[in-house]
């Protein structure tokens, strides 16, 4: 049956007005003041906004890491993305040495199958550069729509890849239309350093963030995008979480070389001291990289602001306190990496960002959902409000508080990193292809309808960046 919600806020990344929206067959097809349509369901946005549906360009689901795997499926983590205003998200398909690229994204279309309540994409790992991976790239990108490949820069011995495997990925990536991502931070130095301090008898948590500290990301973030210049191709920086990396991002974009920077709600609103809660529950804020020192979170803010940095993942990547973080009692290394926040990304940046000033509201929109969409060949079928695009749509209250709890969130994991954090504004009704996920804050969807999205490849001109440009020298 059609929709037709009335009486809201329409917020893009560009415009703020009110106006209705008529959804028909999954899709917006109309856009007016006082419009009708006969036999539609009428959904009353009065003093809502109505947003483009979240988008979220780092999930880890079912992901195996760390000794064990990831406590939200596809169907746990994509519902609570969805109670919490995403209606898109993009995970990370790992790959193994040796293993047919194919073979691995099979392996992360079964584990969504049939469980996601929201579309989702595939973003995939690269490891190593053989004459086999040389030969199936081209088809992952141009056929199968993963157009992003993700390079480690560290965790040595699991995931890390070397710069010469980054540079020639980089390369494809320009060759074939790909946009790269990197997990920036030096892992050789890392290594040595987790060694050092653990040889030293220093096994609490606090020694996770010790041992990476802000200028090793720094350099990482410098290397890759040195290299990206070199190879006149396209970067995307996950994670960011310190000035050093900002800084070196700044200097590359002013340089006119193609660097995107995202960063994530843990390292705008928790800083380090969090790593010494006593009774090991610094475990439960072990990200790498680390939570910072809190005069970083200015600079993440400001980069946010000035454009810097250009949009927010979730990282999701969640392990229950008991039974999971654990494994790492008496060696902080061992501590499995990641955190919940799929659920709460998208208000904690309303809320820290628009709701305190520091973000204006179409700046909101565009650093959770339009801007990665562009980056990310989903633009125009998502990502914004507008006739012809998929009805992806959140109708959120700016005018409730709520207090983030494990006690009531949705995430299949035992804690919540922002416990006792109160929070402006919160989605109330969430569409995804013009059906309900979240119905007046109940859930609504189905697991299965979730669909997998092929996506376009790197597109300058979306992004508003220069097309064709000569290589500059870092
Ligand atoms: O600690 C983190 N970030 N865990 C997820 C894996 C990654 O590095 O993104
Ligand atoms: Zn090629
Ligand atoms: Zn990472
Ligand atoms: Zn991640």
């Amino acid at each position: 049956m059609a929709k037709l919600i009335k009486h809201g806020t329409i917020v893009t990344a560009a415009d703020q007005y009110q106006a209705d929206v008529l959804i028909e067959d999954k899709i917006i097809t109309q856009i007016g003041l006082n419009l009708e349509a006969e036999g539609a369901e009428i959904i009353d946005a009065s003093g809502h906004y109505v947003f483009p549906g979240g988008i979220d360009p780092h999930t880890h689901l079912d992901m195996p890491f760390g000794g064990t795997v990831t406590a939200d499926d596809f169907e746990t983590g994509t519902k609570a993305a969805a109670f919490g205003g995403t209606t898109t998200i993009i995970d990370f398909c790992l790959t193994n040495k040796g293993v047919p690229l194919s073979q691995s994204v099979q392996t992360w279309h079964e584990k969504a199958a049939g469980k996601a309540v929201i579309d989702y994409g595939f973003h995939l790992m690269i490891g190593e550069i053989t004459d086999e991976v040389l030969a199936e790239l081209p088809k992952m990108i141009l056929d199968e729509g993963i157009t992003s490949l993700k390079v480690f820069m560290a965790y040595k011995n699991v995931f890390q890849a070397d710069d010469g495997t980054l540079f020639r990925t980089l390369l494809e990536a320009k060759e074939h239309g790909a946009l790269v991502m990197v997990h920036a931070e030096n892992g050789d130095v890392i290594d040595y350093l987790i060694k050092k301090a653990l040889d030293e008898g220093n096994t609490e948590p606090i020694y996770h963030a010790l041992t990476r500290p802000s200028v090793i990301e720094g350099e990482a973030t410098g290397r890759a995008a040195k290299l990206t210049a070199l190879a006149n191709s396209q970067l995307y920086v996950v994670h960011v979480t310190c000035q050093e990396a900002v800084e070196q991002i700044t200097e590359a974009r002013n340089k006119g070389v193609d660097v995107w920077g995202e960063t994530c709600p843990q390292y705008l609103l928790l800083d380090q001291s969090y790593l010494e809660k006593p009774d090991f529950e610094g475990a439960k804020y072990v990200w790498s990289p680390p939570l910072r020192e809190t005069y970083h979170q200015e600079a993440l803010w400001n980069a946010l602001k000035n454009g810097q940095l250009q949009t927010l993942g979730s990282d999701h990547c969640s392990f229950n306190f008991k039974g999971q973080k654990d494994l790492g009692l008496g060696d902080f290394s061992k501590i499995p990496n990641g955190g919940p926040v799929i659920e709460d990304r998208f208000s904690i940046l309303y809320s820290e960002g628009v709701a305190k000033g520091r973000i204006t509201i179409n700046q909101f929109v565009d650093i959770v959902s339009t801007r990665i969409a562009k980056l990310f060949g989903l633009f125009p079928r998502k990502g914004t409000i507008a006739v012809g695009c998929d009805a992806d749509i959140v109708i959120f209250n700016p005018n409730v508080s709520r207090t983030i709890s494990a006690e009531t969130h949705h995430m299949n994991v035992d804690y919540n990193p922002f416990e006792g954090i109160t929070i402006t504004g919160e989605p109330v009704t969430v569409l995804s292809r013009g059906e309900y996920v979240i119905k007046n804050k109940q859930f609504a969807g189905t697991p299965g309808a979730g669909q997998f999205v092929k996506r376009g490849t790197y597109n300058p001109a979306s992004l508003g960046v220069t097309t064709k440009k000569e290589a500059v020298q870092l």
